[in-house]
């Protein structure tokens, strides 16, 4: 097993371009299920284990895929299987995305049902009562999803989604393309993550009207065709590299991002004392002397979003004051804390908030990564402690953050990715 060991105390500061984005290449990589012939070239396609176990995934389908530089080629012409086994889908809960264009296509899945997830209950009941609405008979058995639609094809229908969900607005939106008729999805999520498959799925020859929003009109189509795509920036990746200038006292130029879908994470390191500047395709970070203590509540885009709480209470330790935290997406997603305070921090949880006294001085120890982001959030914290941080279980950050040492090497840090043998 993999763990990053890292010399705190050097300030990031430099010029780095972002990656693609994980959350949008997952569904568009699913997507490609619907379109029978031809080969996909997907660029900015991020070198990450969950693109790793979904390409898995889809070749176990039949599918053929070949990544070279960031360049996914694909080709669904003959995929012989419409089962996604447990021992991939339990890598990873992304892998539903494959029921809604297996249906599409096939008019039957068979999806294991995902495992659990380190910060909370993670229900799929959005998907299935899409894929219902759409003329999908939904079984649950044996640890399996299986769905058919009997010989019919999919017909449109009105989906109201009750919170805003993006893996369930992705499936409705893929399975409703080659659906026979007009669906509206209401209380669409409207994540850049969705926007991106739609115009990914509108370029493939889909009908969809409300791109961006979350009320969206699809007219079914006969067929979808293969194209060329590029992918949109990792939002995600691009507020934490910043995050990690903020933290250390750096200053830190994003090349490669779109401003506008990070202006809620912009707007509080604004309020936390940063002095930001964008141009069209690029952001700019100078940290402030004193961090200032900034509130955050995640919610759905466009509000802060919640793949970013654990980064920023890491950043609000060294904030002079209180900060609180609240995550409304997942309430309980604090399992970065009990390590954050290992490390000298100064949290803690009431009533489903965290409340950060800073500025603490925080002092290097071996912590634990539960998840992507409190992975992250380890790292960042790593980065400011005093003396050696030795980060274990580096493959929860390797799902989704692309050579993160070897970026921040170049910014200045000081990270060495070492082997270790856990106690059994
Ligand atoms: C996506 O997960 C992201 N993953 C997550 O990022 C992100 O945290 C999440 O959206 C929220 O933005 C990918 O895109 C691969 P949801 P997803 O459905 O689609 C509830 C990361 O760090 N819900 O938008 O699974 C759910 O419990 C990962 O990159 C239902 O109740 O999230 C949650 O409270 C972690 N029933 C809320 O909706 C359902 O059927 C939002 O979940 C589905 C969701």
């Amino acid at each position: 097993m993999d763990k990053l060991v890292i010399h705190g105390g050097r300030r990031i500061s430099g010029t780095v371009a972002a990656s693609g984005s994980k959350n949008s290449s997952l569904p568009i990589i699913a997507a490609t299920l619907l379109a029978g012939k031809g080969t996909f070239t997907l660029h900015r396609i991020p070198e990450l284990h969950d693109i790793a176990t979904f390409t898995q995934l889809l070749q176990h389908l039949g599918v053929e895929t070949t990544f070279t530089n960031n360049t996914l080629k694909v080709s669904t012409e003959n995929v012989q299987s419409i089962l996604a086994p447990y021992e991939l889908v339990k890598k990873m809960r992304a892998s539903i995305y494959v029921l809604g264009p297996l249906l599409a296509r096939f008019g039957e899945a068979k999806v294991s049902l995902p495992g659990g997830c380190a910060f909370g209950p993670r229900p799929i009941d959005l998907h299935l009562m899409a894929m219902e609405k759409l003329g999908a008979e939904i079984r649950i058995e044996t640890g399996f999803i299986t769905a058919s639609v009997k010989g019919r094809k999919l017909h449109g229908a009105h989906i109201d989604f009750p919170v805003s969900s993006v893996g369930a607005t992705g499936n409705a939106l893929m399975a409703a393309v080659l659906a026979k008729g007009v669906t509206t999805i209401s209380n669409a999520a409207a994540e850049p993550e969705i926007e991106t498959l739609c115009h990914f799925l509108s370029a493939m020859g889909a009908d969809i009207k409300g791109t961006g929003t979350t009320e969206l009109v699809i007219e079914g189509v006969e067929t979808l065709q293969a194209i060329e795509f590029t992918n949109v920036f990792d939002r995600i990746e691009a507020a934490t590299l910043l995050a990690a200038a903020a933290i250390t006292g750096g200053s830190i130029t994003l090349n490669g991002v779109e401003p506008s879908q990070l202006k809620a994470v912009l707007k509080k390191f604004v309020h936390a004392g940063c002095l930001i500047s964008t141009e069209n395709s690029s952001v700019t970070l100078k940290s402030p002397e004193q961090l200032l203590p900034t509130d955050v509540t995640a919610k759905p885009y466009p509000s802060f979003p919640t793949d970013m709480q654990a980064q920023w209470i890491a950043l609000m330790t060294q904030a002079s004051g209180k900060s609180l935290i609240t995550d409304k997406v997942y309430h309980e997603r604090f399992n970065h804390i009990p390590e954050l305070n290992r490390l000298g921090a100064h949290i803690e949880i009431k009533n489903n908030q965290a409340v950060v006294h800073g500025p603490r001085k925080l002092s290097g120890t071996t912590v634990m990564s539960t998840d992507l982001r409190a992975s992250a959030s380890l790292v960042l914290a790593g980065l400011v402690a005093e003396g050696v941080t030795e980060v274990l279980r580096v493959y929860h950050l390797d799902r989704g953050y692309e050579k993160i040492e070897m970026k921040l090497n170049a910014l200045g840090a000081k990270i060495s990715r070492e082997k270790y043998k856990e106690f059994s």
